[in-house]
């Protein structure tokens, strides 16, 4: 495919690298998709549009059904949507999170102005550069410290924790019958859970959902002036709070995750910033996804009513359910990749510097990977769906976030006879989370 690069222009190949939005930056993609294709596919693909976030799954088929990958000039990216194109790209060490990797700082800089991630002290410094944004020996440095402690068996010994915290919402909620499943109950659990975990005391979880929801939002479309502000702001409570949290574990070390980085901080593992990032990472990578993907995992059962009683009569499968319902509506399903060198994907060649968007949710669809992709099957097996990821930036909280689901499912089941949705829900809009702000159902 040398030829297709060969085509390249080297204006378009400077416009790529400075970030502008360029419709025709790959001359050679006309050769595949007709002007008309590429022109009904950008209408069809408005991730902010109702339509989008009731039905994100016929668009990402007609995008899986091109031989190439669909340029977004929104996000000046090249948007990945088969199954095998998704993990190869996820697992390819030379494709990376962050510019910093292999551009100069001065383009880097200019990058953050454009996406107006500038002029915000502490979010800079705390979240745009965490251990999801490094790569290399950076990123793996952090990420085995992280390691050290949150394996799989040190994780499961917070069962009995997350099913108290579990049982403690449900007897609330059970209590009224009619609730909003999300706002009354799924809502409360990860600020308590990961909370627990990294070893902030009960009675500050609570505050934790705020912080993480006002810190994340600004990865959202909307970037402006006053959620910048929200943003920043949310930022730097949370590092002040982090910084109290640190001295008092310092005085009286805990078994939690904070107090196993402080004693990598002590050893000159890591530095104290990157001890304030990585807990806030921890908690805002955790928050709104299992909010939502605990939503999500109710829609899909209380909309596939089978399936629920199959659960209810063979609770054996709740992990398989989980998995399920994971693959079934990502939770996060987008996450963007950088080309550090020159680079090949779908046998079409890109310079280095091309943005790929990864779009997890439709490759978890794939017919090509999954039998019957678009049924919702509890049993599925294998289920090797990619919603955390794949590779080096692969979750590191896949073992909590299942093992929370299934407290919650299998609780939830056993102690209810029957569940009622009491009106459909509404996705929100957007491309990098889906989940529902609502969810009234009765619990009977
Ligand atoms: C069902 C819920 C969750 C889903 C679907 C999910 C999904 C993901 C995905 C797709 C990535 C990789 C991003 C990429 O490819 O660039 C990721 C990374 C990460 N997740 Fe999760 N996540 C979930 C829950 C959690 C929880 C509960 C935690 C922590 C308690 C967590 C912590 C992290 C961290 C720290 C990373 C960064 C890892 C790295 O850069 O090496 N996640 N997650």
């Amino acid at each position: 495919m040398s030829s297709r690069l060969a085509l390249l222009t080297a204006r378009s190949l400077l416009d790529n690298l400075s970030g502008r939005k360029v419709q025709a930056y790959y001359p050679g993609r006309s050769m595949a998709i007709s002007s008309q294709e590429q022109k009904a596919i950008t209408e069809a693909f408005d991730p902010g549009s109702a339509s989008f976030a009731e039905n994100p799954y016929d668009v990402y088929a007609r995008l899986r059904d091109l031989d190439e990958p669909f340029y977004y000039p929104e996000m000046n990216a090249y948007l990945l949507s088969r199954y095998q194109d998704v993990e190869s790209v996820a697992r390819n060490p030379n494709m990376v999170r962050s510019l910093q990797a292999f551009m100069p700082a001065a383009y880097v800089a200019e990058q953050q102005r454009i996406a107006q991630f500038h002029d915000m002290p502490n979010h800079e410094r705390f979240v745009q550069f965490s251990m999801l944004e490094r790569d290399g020996e950076l990123h793996r440095r952090l990420r085995m410290i992280v390691l050290g402690k949150f394996t799989r068996s040190w994780v499961a010994r917070h069962q009995a924790m997350i099913e108290q915290t579990v049982d403690r919402l449900l007897d609330t909620v059970l209590a009224k019958v009619d609730v909003d499943f999300v706002e009354e109950f799924a809502a409360h659990i990860p600020g308590h859970v990961i909370g627990n975990v990294l070893g902030v005391p009960d009675v500050d979880c609570p505050q934790l959902r705020s912080w993480s929801e006002n810190i994340v939002q600004y990865f959202d479309a909307d970037r402006s002036e006053a959620r910048k502000q929200v943003a920043e702001q949310a930022t730097s409570e949370f590092a002040l709070y982090l910084r109290d949290l640190i001295a008092q574990r310092r005085r009286k070390p805990g078994s939690d995750l904070l107090t196993h980085l402080i004693e990598a901080n002590d050893a000159g593992e890591l530095s104290e910033d990157e001890l304030i990032s990585t807990s806030l990472l921890i908690l805002a990578g955790g928050h709104g996804s299992t909010i939502d993907v605990l939503g999500n995992g109710m829609i899909a059962l209380l909309k596939h009513r089978d399936q629920l009683t199959l659960l209810r009569s063979r609770p054996e499968y709740i992990p398989a359910a989980v998995q399920e319902m994971i693959r079934y509506d990502a939770p996060l399903p987008f996450f963007h990749r950088y080309a550090s060198v020159d680079c090949e994907v779908m046998g079409i060649s890109f310079p280095k510097g091309t943005k790929f968007g990864l779009l997890y949710g439709a490759a978890n669809r794939d017919p090509q990977q999954f039998a019957a992709a678009h049924c919702f099957d509890i049993t599925r097996s294998p289920n090797r769906h990619v919603a955390f990821g794949r590779g080096a930036h692969l979750c590191l909280g896949n073992n909590l976030a299942r093992l929370n689901m299934e407290t919650v499912f299998s609780r939830l089941l056993a102690r209810t006879k029957t569940i009622e949705l009491r009106q459909s829900p509404r996705f929100r809009p957007g491309l990098a989370s889906r989940g529902v702000s609502a969810l009234a159902v009765a619990l009977l």
